[in-house]
């Protein structure tokens, strides 16, 4: 037997399990494997029933990706197609169980529904997670899904990509029971009840009852195809998968299957399933440091303690918190302590509200945090974050007093979203021990965290930090010690031509129109209201002395800020503010953005939305590839991944540096040498972005060879 799918019988079940690590993805040789299985068992006389089971750690976690990825890129034979493979289990003779732990997702999903029947253990994961990767379930699972549990269920499945658990699939009819205790001996027992019990399979595709009709149907698709433009905006794939599902309502099941096959290959091609399906390898390939080896060891972190307990410490203290890691949460005034304490306490209240969780979790929860006003137990923490105010001065203090504190193993992080690491650590005696955690707002919701790598910063701590990333759920992306690091590095020269367009004849809410339409999460003028305009100021202030002599300044930035115009905080900044914090578009902006460009002698002209998202865009694109080729980042898909995770840039378009190579480079640098011939200084072409360019490369083409030459080196 195959290696990837092993059969054992006893007793008249035959029990076959795939072997396929880390995730049992149906690679080549899985679905021949089962079919090889299914054979002997059907032939087998003393075999009278059948439970297919997942190795290790899982069921089948989907179609190999990989594979996914050369269809994608127009490589290999097309996309894999498991059509015989399902309708060979379905046409078993004798009962097929699929036994569910772990997750059952996507094309693994798709083949448990071919089964007669599902068992799964409590926690099992099941869904159609593809629009993730801007496709649809393309094996059948849009037809068989309505018919197991409705329509409305398998278009919020299929739209949304989110899995259910068990119970909850057990109540729609995903499965057919939830297995306490040994998972194999429960489905083993449910297939002898089969047998025992006798009479006709049941085959999914045969089933019509919770189908409904085009008719009764109709509320739902339209519904589905909001929820779809709602929450997936300009992505393909949400709406493409309601299509086939109505297909599933509309024609018999192999003419459903025929048309789910067409849009299933429609989406694969399209530039929306490879930046997606980029994203996904770029997301796990960040963790891939090429000099710490993935033995390395680490430390244990059990217990953290927080300095500031404002917007970052204490979502830094819920983060860790709902990891249950144990957190000293430190202020120095107790009305700040207070208040830190009662925006967490509130936080967690509405989690409960919505019920993400019961008052039980948030209990414990608010039991892990210590709120304190002196560094008591500090000395016993594992690691500890100063959260503190973004100032230089600040951060060495505090670190000078926690460096004879803490324990000699204790990991000491900054915060920091700008400031120079190296610095920072230079106060202590231990610099091997710090390095930067720079979390995102809200830290308890953002994706991302940039670990700042110091130059003294240890291998050991790196991985820590990693870990640690991995155990918040979160994305840790290792990056270097410049200003701003990779993402703040390039929000600025972002946040200072969306200005400059404003000054030249934009709106603010024209830009914002623009960005959103393009995809971004939000526009920069409302990023910058919500971050605060006197922290914008600051920032720029503090960087003065970087900045070139004689280069174009921002105007407006300093006229909202003396206006006390600070953003949401005060109710009005580039927008107004009503008092649900809607952003309202402000004339008295618009006036003040006129009267400033004639004091500036800029001349206003229409300004084009095309125009806008080359000027936001590729700046930071080339932003981006002067940070690579000063290797700050690692790769080009790091960048992308932070881009994704940490500041709305839209998945579908796969971040910066993946759109930069869709649209071309040498289109975009072309671009970029005219806006530097109109604009001066600020465009001047990264020399990284004109070698690619000129060599007819790509970002992507890069970071191969990069990432090639990098494990060589080791
Ligand atoms: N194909 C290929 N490789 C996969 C894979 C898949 N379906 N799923 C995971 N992997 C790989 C990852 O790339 C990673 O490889 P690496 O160690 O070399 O970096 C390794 O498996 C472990 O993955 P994670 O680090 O993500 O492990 P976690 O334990 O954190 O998560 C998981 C496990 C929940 C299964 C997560 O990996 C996941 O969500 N995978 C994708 C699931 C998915 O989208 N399935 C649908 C695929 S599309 C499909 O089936 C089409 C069908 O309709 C025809």
């Amino acid at each position: 037997m195959d290696k990837l799918v092993n059969l054992a019988t006893s007793d008249g079940v035959a029990v076959i399990t795939i072997n396929n690590p880390p995730v049992n993805a149906l690679s080549p040789g899985v679905p021949e494997g089962l079919l090889a299985a299914l054979d002997v068992a059907e032939e087998d006389p003393l075999v009278h029933a059948i439970v297919i089971i997942g190795g290790g750690r899982t069921f089948i976690a989907g179609a190999d990706i990989k594979e996914l990825e050369m269809a994608a890129s127009g490589r290999g034979n097309g996309p894999p197609e498991f059509h015989g493979t399902l309708a060979s289990i379905e046409d078993t003779s004798k009962p097929v169980v699929m036994a569910i732990h772990g997750t059952a997702l996507g094309g693994g999903n798709e083949v448990a529904m071919a089964g007669h029947y599902r068992v799964a253990t409590p926690d099992a994961q099941i869904g159609q997670p593809e629009v993730n990767l801007g496709i649809i379930p393309g094996a059948e699972g849009t037809q068989r899904l309505p018919r197991l549990v409705g329509v409305a269920a398998a278009v919020d499945l299929c739209v949304s990509g989110k899995p259910i658990r068990a119970p909850e699939a057990l109540k729609l009819g995903l499965i057919d029971r939830v297995i306490d205790g040994d998972l194999l001996t429960g489905a083993v027992a449910f297939a002898r009840e089969l047998v025992a019990r006798g009479g006709a399979l049941r085959k999914t595709r045969e089933l019509t009852d919770k189908l409904g009709s085009e008719f009764v149907d109709a509320s739902i698709f339209v519904a589905g195809r909001d929820q779809a433009r709602k929450t997936r905006r300009n992505m393909l794939a949400p709406l493409k998968a309601v299509d086939a599902i109505e297909a599933a309502v509309t024609m018999p099941f192999d003419e459903g299957c025929k048309k789910e096959r067409e849009i299933f290959e429609e989406c694969i091609a399209s530039d929306q399933a490879r930046a997606l399906i980029h994203a996904f390898f770029a997301e796990r390939a960040v963790s891939k440091i090429p000099d710490i080896p993935k033995e390395i060891a680490v430390y244990n972190i059990r217990q953290a303690a927080i300095i500031g307990a404002g917007t970052m410490g204490g979502g830094i203290a819920m983060a860790c918190a709902n990891a249950g890691i144990s957190v000293r949460l430190k202020e120095l005034q107790q009305h700040a302590l207070d208040h830190g304490l009662e925006t967490i306490r509130k936080n967690y209240e509405n989690s409960v509200k919505k019920g993400r969780f019961s008052q039980e979790v948030m209990d414990q929860r608010m039991a892990l945090i210590q709120p304190q006003l002196t560094y008591e137990g500090f000395d016993q923490a594992d690691l500890i974050i100063e959260a503190a105010f973004e100032s230089m001065e600040l951060k060495k203090h505090i670190f000078r007093e926690i460096d004879k504190i803490a324990k000699p193993d204790c990991v000491l992080a900054s915060n920091t979203s700008t400031l120079d690491i190296d610095e920072i650590a230079s106060v202590t005696a231990r610099p091997g021990m710090v390095i930067g955690l720079h979390f995102f707002s809200p830290a308890n919701v953002m994706r991302l965290v940039e670990i700042v790598r110091g130059k003294a910063t240890s291998k050991e701590v790196v991985a820590t930090a990693l870990a640690l990333a991995k155990k918040l759920g979160k994305v840790g992306v290792v990056v270097g010690n410049c200003w701003g690091f990779v993402g703040n590095r390039m929000m600025l020269p972002y946040m200072r031509e969306a200005q400059f367009l404003v000054e030249e004849g934009a709106t603010p809410e024209q830009v914002d129109r623009a960005l959103t339409s393009f995809g971004m999460a939000m526009g920069i003028f409302a990023v910058d209201d919500m971050g605060g305009i006197d922290v914008q100021w600051r920032v720029r202030e503090e960087r003065k002395h970087m900045e070139k002599p004689g280069l174009r300044v921002p105007l407006m930035l300093a006229k909202l800020f003396h206006l006390g115009r600070l953003g949401q905080k005060s109710g009005a900044g580039w927008y107004r503010y009503d008092e649900n914090r809607k952003p309202i578009p402000d004339p008295e902006v618009h006036t003040l953005i006129e009267k400033t460009a004639v004091e500036g002698g800029i001349e206003r002209r229409p300004i084009s939305d095309d125009e806008i998202i080359e000027r936001c865009i590729y700046i930071m694109i080339n932003e981006g590839a002067k940070i690579l080729e000063e290797g700050y980042a690692l790769r080009a898909a790091d960048i992308d991944v932070i881009y994704l995770t940490g500041y709305g840039f839209p998945a579908y378009r796969g971040g910066p540096m993946w759109y930069a190579d869709t649209v071309g480079l040498k289109k975009v640098l072309d671009r970029i040498r005219e806006l530097h011939a109109q604009h001066g200084a600020f465009w001047e072409p990264a020399p990284l972005l004109n070698k690619l360019a000129d060599q007819g490369q790509s970002f992507a083409t890069y970071d191969a060879s990069h990432d090639r030459a990098l494990a060589l080196a080791q």
